[in-house]
């Protein structure tokens, strides 16, 4: 069985009032588009097939990655039958094809399998809608079979009261779609060419169609809005925050955590309430995050704790390591382990060894921090020229005393301690005091100016 997978994405998206094309917003971190390509590729199509129309070209270059997808513009956008047309030409060699809605992102592999498991060359996914308003009906006869689809505008009085509506997703035999497809007429309230019209060409051949009932009206929901947008967010969410409990992971409020990417994880992590979650973040075992922490592409090895309000970019923290609070690790920051990086410290681009400690009120930058090296309150790597960027390098114990200035390049020699309001412009060598500081006079018995009567 050849299966072809044709995702509609041309329509216009008027409703969200915006010059990115719909199915390019973004839930969970990534395009609405980029969830039901996911789902897509879980059932191991022949073929998929992309109809974009509405933002041109943007739709397609947003997905230049990805391998084994094809695009077709549909313009004009004249319907959702003749969206499937433009298809067709692409699916040589399938047999059946599943039409999917590049803004209905929560869809799961699982329920579209139970509809590609169905016999019939037919199967739709329908769903019970308290408030149908909007939605084609599924019309049945008296014996409960399919005969056809009723769009809202077409639609009687009657035929309105159907709670049972079309979901857009459904599953057809592909010789017979493209058969049917030829033979679609706009001649209906919107003047479009409706794909919906092809069951009751089907129940006209003869051939029986099947309604799947969706476990869920969510997951089977488009997004037309911003607020429908929030919505599915937050089911997105609600579901990945269930995962993540399922697993083992605590979240002190599941509805105040957020994830916008993959997380990996130990055993017995903690997290905290308002922590994003981006790109792909990997939490060993042990592991606890503080309240409003982000997290964007980091290692966090077992044992380390991130406290409250932290900010770390692309950067490995060691195992047992103690972050924050307020600490923010800039991209190209590897902390090897036991580090203590404490509040307003700015760390970028630089490695720190074992057990080193920057405790408060610091920058570094591009510095290789060698073990067990004290970092004092308000050490600043002096690393920009304006022009061009230098490293600083810091021995093995090395003790930085407070307020200094490192104007790279320099070196600071294993052992070395440097005294607290230094400003260092040449190396520091290893096991001895430097330091650089106007020298300290006492005048005593000197008098204040006092002011003149
Ligand atoms: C469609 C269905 C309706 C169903 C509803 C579910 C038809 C005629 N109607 O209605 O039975 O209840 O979805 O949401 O199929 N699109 C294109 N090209 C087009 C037109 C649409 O690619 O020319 C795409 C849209 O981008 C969207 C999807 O097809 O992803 C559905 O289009 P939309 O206009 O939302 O269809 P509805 O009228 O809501
Ligand atoms: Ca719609």
């Amino acid at each position: 069985m050849h299966l072809g997978i044709v995702i509609l994405a041309a329509g216009q998206g008027t409703r969200m009032k915006s010059s990115l094309p719909k199915v390019l917003h973004p839930l969970a971190g990534r395009p609405l588009l980029g969830h039901v390509l996911e789902t897509a590729a879980a059932l191991a199509p022949t073929r998929t097939v992309v109809v974009y129309g509405h933002g041109g070209e943007r739709v397609p270059a947003s997905f230049a990655q990805r391998d084994g997808v094809l695009w077709v513009e549909q313009t004009p956008q004249l319907g959702t039958g003749h969206a499937v047309q433009q298809a067709i030409p692409h699916l040589g060699g399938c047999d059946r094809v599943l039409v999917l809605y590049g803004d209905v992102p929560l869809v799961e592999a699982g329920t579209l399998q139970g509809l590609l498991g169905r016999p019939e060359p037919v199967a739709l996914l329908s769903v019970r809608l308290a408030d149908p308003t909007g939605y084609g009906r599924v019309v049945r006869d008296g014996a409960s079979r399919v005969r056809r689809i009723v769009e809202q505008k077409d639609a009687t009085d009657e035929e309105r009261a159907v709670e049972e509506v079309n979901t857009g997703i459904m599953v057809l035999d592909a010789t017979r779609l493209s058969g049917w497809l030829g033979r679609l007429s706009n001649a209906n309230a919107q003047g479009e060419y409706y794909l919906t019209d092809v069951i009751a060409m089907a129940v006209g051949d003869g051939l029986p169609v099947e309604a799947v009932a969706a476990p869920d009206p969510l997951e089977v929901a488009g997004v037309n809005d911003r607020a429908q947008l929030a919505q599915l967010e937050r089911e997105w969410q609600r579901r990945a925050a269930e995962r993540l409990m399922r697993a083992g992971v605590t979240l002190a409020d599941p509805a105040r955590f957020d994830l916008r990417g993959t997380l990996r994880h130990g055993r017995d992590v903690s997290i905290d309430v308002n922590v994003i979650v981006e790109g792909t973040v990997v939490l060993g075992d042990d592991v606890r995050i503080g309240a409003n922490t982000t997290l964007r592409d980091a290692v966090i090895a077992d044992g380390a704790q991130v406290l409250e309000n932290c900010v770390i970019e692309d950067a490995s923290i060691g195992p047992r390591s103690r972050i924050g609070p307020f600490s923010r690790l800039r991209p190209g920051t590897r902390l090897l382990g036991d580090a203590h990086v404490g509040n307003f410290v700015e760390i970028k681009n630089s490695e720190v060894g074992p057990g080193s400690k920057v405790n408060h009120l610091s920058y570094v930058g591009d510095s290789t921090v060698g073990c067990d090296v004290n970092v004092g309150a308000g050490t600043i790597t002096c690393n920009y020229d304006g022009a061009n960027k230098h490293r600083t390098v810091i021995g093995d114990r090395a003790f930085i005393g407070s307020n200094t200035a490192l104007v790279a390049p320099i070196a600071v020699g294993e052992g070395a301690t440097v005294g607290a309001g230094t400003t260092l412009t040449r190396d520091a060598p290893a096991e001895a005091l430097t330091v650089a500081r106007a020298k300290q006079a006492t005048i005593t018995g000197w008098k204040r100016p006092v002011k003149k009567k």
